[in-house]
């Protein structure tokens, strides 16, 4: 039979291909940091789209002009692929010169590129990670390459690889330019301040750290995904003050979502009327696991989930919805003609 050392040696090589293959999930990932030097390239990227957008800062002046036709940034925010491609893509068909894609991707992932319209379409990224400032970082370096890029953005839309639209581009163009309804250029971003969890988060840095920037009576909850102004968008950039505070690490990690507050407590210090506090990024919370709300299958997607999922309680619709996951691509790009797009 097999000698002893033999054994012992394919003992010893399986141990140790063992340990290679599960150290990764053993021990504690790395937390990703903002280091100086990405400090001074996002300044630097901040400085220039504020010096470019000082020369038209108003949305409303720019709107009295009706040509040219002003345009949605949508801001695509992923580590992973942007597997709804196919279905923006439809999505978009037939409305160029009416958006602009920009995507924000995890340089430490690897995803097979998108094409057609999102080929290319990739801005300077660093690396993100969940309940760190670094999803902050990378959602304003979003709005500054929109903001750089094409002063007819005017609307800055937040989406993840997760998310998928609930109604046709046109629906949701003539919605947002709209100047009848009563959010009419208003920011779309959620602004809550009875929350629960609340104390919690504020004090997820250290108890009296945000002051005096941000007393507890100021510090404001909302998701994640908003459409911003272009106005708005510059007041983001511009920030220095707020940035100083929630760029600091949490101590507390089960309550660390600092991309959910800074926006919002922003926003409602800068301009509160401006905001319409309302998201229109649908997203279901009820059974949410770790801080992940529901997340669609495929056997979940149906003409009866969308229009569920478009039904609001206010007077403002939803446009987005999430989070689905990838094997939903298919059926809904089967029902995309018949019902997501169709009015
Ligand atoms: C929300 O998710 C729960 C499961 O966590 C599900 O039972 C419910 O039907 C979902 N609601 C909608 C509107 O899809
Ligand atoms: C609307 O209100 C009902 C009743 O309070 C609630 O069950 C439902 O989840 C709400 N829908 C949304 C989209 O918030």
């Amino acid at each position: 039979m097999f000698s002893t050392p033999f054994v012992l040696c394919f003992a010893l090589f399986l141990s140790l291909s063992l340990l290679l293959l599960f150290t990764p999930r053993i021990l504690p990932p790395k937390h990703v940091t903002i280091s100086p030097s990405d400090e001074i390239d996002d300044l630097a990227l901040f400085h220039q789209a504020t010096k470019t957008s000082t020369h038209n800062p108003s949305i409303v002046s720019h709107l009295a002009t009706t040509n040219p036709k002003p345009k949605i940034a949508f801001l695509f925010l992923t580590n992973s692929d942007l597997t709804f491609s196919p279905l923006w893509e439809k999505f978009f068909h037939g409305h160029v010169q009416l958006y602009n894609i920009y995507i924000h991707l995890d340089p430490s992932v690897k995803i097979t590129p998108p094409g057609g319209l999102f080929e290319g379409r990739f801005i300077k990224a660093k690396r993100t990670e969940r309940g760190s400032p670094t999803l902050i970082s990378a959602a304003r370096r979003l709005l500054a390459h929109g903001l750089i890029d094409d002063s007819r953005n005017m609307y800055f839309a937040l989406i993840s690889q997760h998310c998928i639209p609930l109604h046709s581009f046109q629906f949701m163009y003539n919605y947002l330019f709209s100047k009848t309804h009563k959010s009419a250029l208003k920011s779309f971003i959620e602004i809550l301040s009875n929350e629960p969890t609340l104390p919690d988060r504020y004090v997820a840095r250290g108890k009296h750290v945000m002051l005096p920037e941000v007393p507890y009576e100021r510090f404001r909850v909302g998701s994640q995904f908003f459409v911003l102004n272009r106005r708005h968008s510059l007041v983001v950039i511009k920030d220095r003050r707020l940035w100083r505070k929630f760029k600091l690490p949490c101590l507390n990690l089960d309550s660390c979502y600092p991309e959910e507050h800074y926006f919002p407590t922003l926003l409602d210090m800068k301009d509160p009327n401006g905001c319409t506090h309302f998201t229109l990024t649908r997203v279901n919370w009820t059974g949410s696991t770790g801080g992940h709300p529901h997340t669609y299958g495929p056997g979940d997607v149906s003409a009866e989930l969308v229009y569920k999922l478009r039904e609001s309680n206010s007077s403002y619709p939803f446009l987005f919805a999430r989070k689905f996951s990838p094997g939903c691509l298919d059926p809904l790009l089967q029902i995309s003609d018949s019902v997501l797009f169709r009015d």
